[in-house]
């Protein structure tokens, strides 16, 4: 069997760095902070909902575009909120995860040759999704040490063949938060150049201290502009039920819904009725969600300050970036040689704690080289056994 049977548009994909992570960390018994989702079960409360739907026999297909009870439930959201007017019937569509959202949007809108661009680092199925599409990603750098970048950066990458610009906000894995001041100039620039925005949104109730998640859709002129994506994955920790939604004008989400169709058809019923129920206590339900991963975040922090890494306090999701320590001058390291790829594969080996390189994050730059990708959606023992393992590494 000879012949060449994988189609050309998948040749330059490689096996994912986090499969490679996962494996070595269960090989080496290393504790995972690598892994970006929670060690945790979401509430009892709402496994019971999705048994009571179960029971009531919600178990067959659900409608292509959702039920329509949580495509209620998420414009009540969406009202309540961001102030924001959605139509439950013509705007907004359920998917299996923001994943399948992502992936139906850009299947959507990207002709052959388009450019889209994204800020690097990015969620790494953005630029496999353009790709599977036939689009070319285009990258603007988020710059160390605030993740900020440089507005002309931005203008400078647009050119004829631009059609979207994706932002992530609160951003996988910086935890920065987009700023009212970001947002204004790119939605002015995408007004200007006739452009889209998807704006990948997952984790918009998980703001920390006083950062505000501002959804780029709100501002002046974007509504029709964006897809918005979300997902009740990070908000309920239950990322396995896979239940996410693409909000877009109605003539995208038209669009949209012809690709969702043929890719998943529809998204499991009984998670969906869950999730509707779950959001109408989502008032209540959120303080102790926030309190309880700000505890997490401060409580990695305060144990990093002991280790050699130096921390990026995020303002957003739950991630952080850490500086790899500079300079091993007694095995001969220096700055420049720095690789993040080879330290966390060391780090996992030798020291027991698994972590995330960023590089694979990055199109352009060698930003991500020099630090590792954190979760802090672990248990306070997973979070103090790993920046123990982080300690012994000068
Ligand atoms: C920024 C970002 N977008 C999308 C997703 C995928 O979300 P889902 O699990 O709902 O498909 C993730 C998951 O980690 C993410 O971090």
């Amino acid at each position: 069997m000879n012949k060449e049977f994988s189609a050309n548009r998948i040749k330059g994909m490689g096996t994912s760095i986090f499969s490679t992570m996962s494996r070595l960390a269960f090989e080496n018994n290393a504790v995972n902070l690598g892994q970006g989702f929670p060690d945790f079960d979401g509430p009892l409360w709402l496994m019971e909902e999705a048994f009571k739907a179960m029971k009531e026999g919600k178990n067959q297909y659900a409608p292509t575009q959702g039920i329509l009870s949580l495509r209620k439930a998420i414009s009540d959201i969406q009202k309540k909120y961001y102030g924001m007017d959605r139509n439950p019937d013509s705007e907004i569509t359920i998917t299996a995860g923001a994943t399948e959202a992502l992936y139906s949007t850009f299947q959507a809108l990207i002709n052959e040759g388009d450019e889209v661009i994204m800020f690097e680092p990015f969620y790494d199925s953005y630029q496999a999704d353009v790709i599977l599409a036939g689009g070319i990603p285009k990258y603007v750098t988020l710059k160390k040490p605030d993740f900020n970048f440089d507005f002309d950066e931005l203008e400078q990458s647009i050119t004829e063949k631009t059609k979207i610009i994706v932002i992530n906000t609160p951003h996988n894995p910086t935890g920065k938060v987009y700023t009212f001041e970001e947002l204004e100039f790119i939605s002015k620039l995408a007004i200007k150049h006739n452009l889209l925005v998807v704006s990948d949104e997952v984790y918009e109730f998980l703001t920390f201290d006083n950062a505000k998640h501002i959804p780029i859709a709100t501002l002046e002129g974007m509504k029709d502009r964006t897809i918005t994506i979300s997902s009740a994955g990070k908000t309920f920790s239950m990322t396995g039920w896979k239940i996410g939604w693409a909000i877009a004008s109605d003539k995208i989400t038209e669009s949209i819904r012809k690709v969702h169709q043929w890719t998943t058809f529809a998204v499991n019923t009984p998670g969906q009725h869950a999730i509707a129920n779950a959001f109408s206590r989502l008032d209540e339900y959120l303080p102790a969600f926030k309190k309880e991963y700000l505890e997490r975040r401060d409580l990695l922090l305060k144990e990093l300050v002991s280790t050699s890494f130096s921390a990026h306090k995020p303002k957003g999701s739950y991630f952080m970036m850490v500086d790899i320590p500079k300079l091993n001058i007694m095995s001969g390291v220096t700055p420049d040689m720095v690789n993040d790829e080879e330290i966390a594969i060391n780090l996992v080996k030798n020291y027991k704690i698994a972590t995330i390189p960023p590089s694979v994050f990055y199109g352009k730059s060698d930003e991500g080289k020099s630090m590792l990708r954190l979760c802090f959606a672990k248990s306070n023992e997973t979070l103090i056994a790993g920046a123990k393992n982080l300690r012994k590494f000068k």
